[in-house]
């Protein structure tokens, strides 16, 4: 098989992920193709709890590693023989987990005498949009409400220096782009990221886990209001390239059970339950939350675009994004119609690499190995992100 090939090990937080890509001889520079991406969830795992819990993550992930391990070959058809490298996001993500897909990887390419690549997952959530994906069309189109991907920009040399956005459920941050390698980090959320509050919108709403997708589907079904309240975005600094999304969480809540002090219900003292919620209210108040999320994100993009040149000395030439929450569909509408406004390039990945997957970790992992940019054997699992 002509190109490199690149197996890829996710094990962050709740995803057991492996993919092959190989990179694409007849293909821009930077490309690699996806050839398997399998992701085996443990959502309903932890459907019980509020979240996800740590040790039955790491313990999901032991059972699940092999076996996600051994499907990403066979769909990829590839020999663990004809591999060329092995690459695993060791950071950031919960220690036990990350653990578990750190030690595959160091075990698989100290027996097969491969190299060994660590992979930062967020900074790798940016380069998924780079991917080439067979599939990029078939699973946009299924979701109708969706805006389809924009067309994916071919000459990815030309896209840096690059304005970068991660909106996850862990990080929420803007980055100057060099390369899909050489990036740092310009402003951050200072408390909440993005999905963390659209999933915490979703629990006061009364909807289930993971909320950002049902917040999304309630907010765009027909007649929701997003105007029916008034939601607070947070600007911070005139300066400030960081966001926040407490504030914005708090104000839901009060507007979704009243202001705490005067009412009966639960031990703060609320005016209401979630469950008095009726349908229209609950419909506006998602449609409300969304928007105000999404212009809090599309403020900061814009100044940190407006200073991109004094931050990079060089003009910016392209938006890409990544993460969890860039499947959301009015944050792939207003990022497509300001990137048009702006004439940049947009790169959002299809639908299906915007969430946690282990091909993004795969074609990052031979970016780096390109670079020279090899771990040992010594590569441990890491809390925090790199940058
Ligand atoms: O990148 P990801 O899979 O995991 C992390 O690295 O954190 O992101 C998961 C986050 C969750 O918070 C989930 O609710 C959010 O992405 N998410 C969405 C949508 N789809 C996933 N948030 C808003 N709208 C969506 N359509
Ligand atoms: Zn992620």
């Amino acid at each position: 098989m002509n190109g490199t090939l690149t197996l890829g090990i996710e094990t962050s937080c709740d995803e057991t992920a492996a993919a092959v890509v190989r990179t694409d001889p007849a293909g821009p520079a930077r490309a690699c193709r996806v050839l398997s991406n399998v992701v085996a969830s443990q959502h309903e795992l932890h459907a019980e709890y509020a979240g996800v819990v740590p040790e039955i993550a790491s313990r999901a992930h032991v059972e699940a590693i092999l076996p996600v391990v051994r499907s990403a070959l066979r769909d990829a058809g590839v020999r663990l023989d004809q591999l060329d490298a092995i690459a695993v996001g060791h950071r950031p993500g919960l220690v036990g987990s990350l653990l578990v897909g750190v030690s595959a990887a160091k075990g698989l390419a100290w027996s097969l005498g491969l190299p060994l690549i660590g992979v930062d997952h967020v900074h790798a959530h940016l380069y998924a949009g780079l991917l080439v994906h067979d599939d990029d069309r078939a699973q946009d189109d299924s979701s109708q409400e969706r805006p389809a991907s924009p067309p994916r920009p071919t000459d990815a040399p030309d896209l840096f220096p690059a304005l970068g956005l991660a909106v996850s459920g862990g990080h929420t941050s803007l980055y100057v782009m060099r390369s899909p390698i050489e990036l740092h980090r310009v402003g951050a959320t200072i408390d909440d990221a993005l999905g963390e509050a659209f999933d915490k919108a979703a629990t006061m709403l009364g909807l289930e886990q993971p909320g950002g997708p049902n917040v999304d589907r309630l907010a765009a079904s027909e007649g929701a209001n997003d105007r029916a309240v008034k939601l607070p975005i947070a600007r911070l600094s005139r300066e400030s390239l960081d966001m926040s999304f407490s504030g914005l969480k708090t104000a839901l809540l009060y507007a979704v059970r009243g202001t705490p002090g005067r009412g009966t219900h639960g031990p703060q003292r609320y005016q209401r339950r979630t469950e008095d919620l009726t349908d229209t209210q609950r419909r506006d108040l998602a449609a409300c939350f969304q928007k105000a999320a999404v212009d809090a994100v599309l403020l900061k993009l814009e100044r940190a675009l407006d200073r991109f040149e004094q931050l990079a000395s060089e003009p910016c030439r392209s938006v890409l994004t990544g993460g969890g929450v860039t499947a959301n569909s009015l944050l792939r509408a207003r990022l497509t119609a300001l990137c048009a406004a702006r004439n940049l390039p947009l790169v959002l990945p299809p639908m299906a690499l915007c969430v946690d997957n282990a091909a993004m970790i795969a074609g990052l992992g031979h970016q780096l190995l390109k670079a020279g940019r090899v771990a040992d054997l010594t590569l441990s699992p890491v809390p925090t992100t790199a940058c």
